[in-house]
């Protein structure tokens, strides 16, 4: 079957969300709505490169590929992450690693993200890799025992010395501005998130972000912020929160409580893409005091705006346009097997629809998937 090529795609994309988006700004009473959700808002820098609002999309293994990255910039995510790539593979040549490594014009700032152990790899990596990305992130997070097993992710947080002597070769290596990721700690006898982020800051990264959870923890129980509040008033570079942030009014909480210059959003804005205006919107009209309600009737009134504007056929049109997307990039089989995860996360949650979800995933092709998609219009 034919695509459009991406350039194409992205213009379908914008004709279709956003008269959505300006007409949900319109709503609260917002000059210029175009202007609102495309201009700078609370913009800092990494390094010298401008990171435009606070709201980032976060790095997700089997996640976080060039479509989920290009949709998540169109709808308002400021900078964009790889999936974490092993510097191993890098460096001897794999194939499947370098090919993580590809992003279009259309996803620029990007951050590719690495993991390991042996500082010289990593900086060998990085090096390999300075004139594809903008900026360049370490792991120091990752729980997986595949991952924690050979010493890299999450595993560091454990060995200080390595953190910073890690950075410190990456640092010596490469030109472009370095990050890293870290937890609050390995467990809740060991938090350490102030050493380690000052370990970052004193060897010369370029900002952090910290998932607010530790490493023995994965992805369990809720994300602990209260070893943030005070961090930021010790580091001078940038700080970016990560962990169970789904909605504009705990994003807008926590920036304000912590003073932090960014918050990421990951799991909520898998199927979800919208989420990333969603969140942008809301904050820029809670800083400027453009909802007339308080406390939980507001948050209610605004997500039902956000239904309301970003209806489901807005969405149905918006996810051919994902599956388009993911065809252009990988075979249409491939593809299309993605989109059925994608599908399942977009209509998680939603009644009505249960027996129509048991067909997602027997989507073989584009057309039976377009087919499906046509007759949740409507609904
Ligand atoms: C499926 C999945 C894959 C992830 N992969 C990565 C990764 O490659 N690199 C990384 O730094 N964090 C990774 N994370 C962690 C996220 O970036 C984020 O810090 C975490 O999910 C907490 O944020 P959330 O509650 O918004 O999802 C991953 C998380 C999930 C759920």
């Amino acid at each position: 079957m034919v695509i459009e090529d991406i350039t194409g795609i992205i213009c379908q994309l914008r004709e279709t969300a956003f008269p959505a988006i300006e007409n949900l700004i319109k709503k609260y009473g917002a000059d210029n709505p175009s202007k609102l959700f495309s201009a700078d808002y609370k913009p800092f820098f990494i390094g010298n490169i401008k990171i435009k609002n606070p709201v980032i999309s976060a790095p997700m293994a089997g996640i976080s590929d060039n479509t989920y990255r290009i949709f998540a910039r169109y709808f308002g995510s400021s900078l964009l992450y790889s999936e974490m790539i092993t510097s191993y593979g890098l460096f001897y040549g794999h194939e499947k690693s370098i090919k993580m490594t590809y992003a279009t014009e259309f996803e620029r700032p990007f951050t590719l993200q690495l993991f390991g152990s042996k500082p010289e790899i990593i900086a060998s990596a990085a090096q390999m890799l300075e004139e594809k990305s903008e900026i360049i992130d370490i792991n120091m997070g990752c729980p997986v025992p595949k991952v924690v097993k050979t010493g890299s992710g999450g595993a560091l947080l454990r060995d200080e010395d390595l953190i910073r002597q890690i950075i410190k070769k990456v640092k010596q290596t490469i030109k472009k501005p370095l990050t890293v990721k870290l937890r609050l700690g390995w467990d809740f006898n060991s938090i350490n998130i102030e050493k380690t982020a000052l370990i970052a800051e004193s060897e010369g990264a370029d900002a952090i972000a910290v998932h607010a959870r530790t490493v023995r923890q994965g992805y369990s129980g809720n994300a602990e912020y209260s070893h943030l509040r005070d961090l930021k008033k010790k580091l001078k570079i940038p700080v970016i929160i990560s962990g169970d942030i789904d909605n504009p009014f705990k994003a807008y909480k926590l920036l304000n409580d912590t003073n932090c210059e960014g918050i990421m959003i990951g799991r909520a804005a898998r199927g979800n893409p919208w989420i990333f205006a969603a969140i942008l919107i809301g904050i820029i009209l809670l800083d400027r005091n453009l909802f007339d309600e308080n406390g939980a009737d507001l948050e209610k009134k605004f997500k039902k705006d956000i239904d309301y504007f970003l209806n489901n056929d807005i969405k149905v049109k918006i996810l051919i346009l994902y599956l388009k997307s993911l065809i252009h990039f990988m075979e249409e089989e491939k593809a299309v097997k993605e989109f059925r995860k994608i599908l399942a996360w977009a209509f998680r949650g939603i009644r009505n629809i249960n027996d129509i979800k048991k067909d997602f995933f027997e989507i073989n092709n584009f057309k039976e998937a377009e087919k499906i998609m046509d007759s949740l219009i409507g609904m």
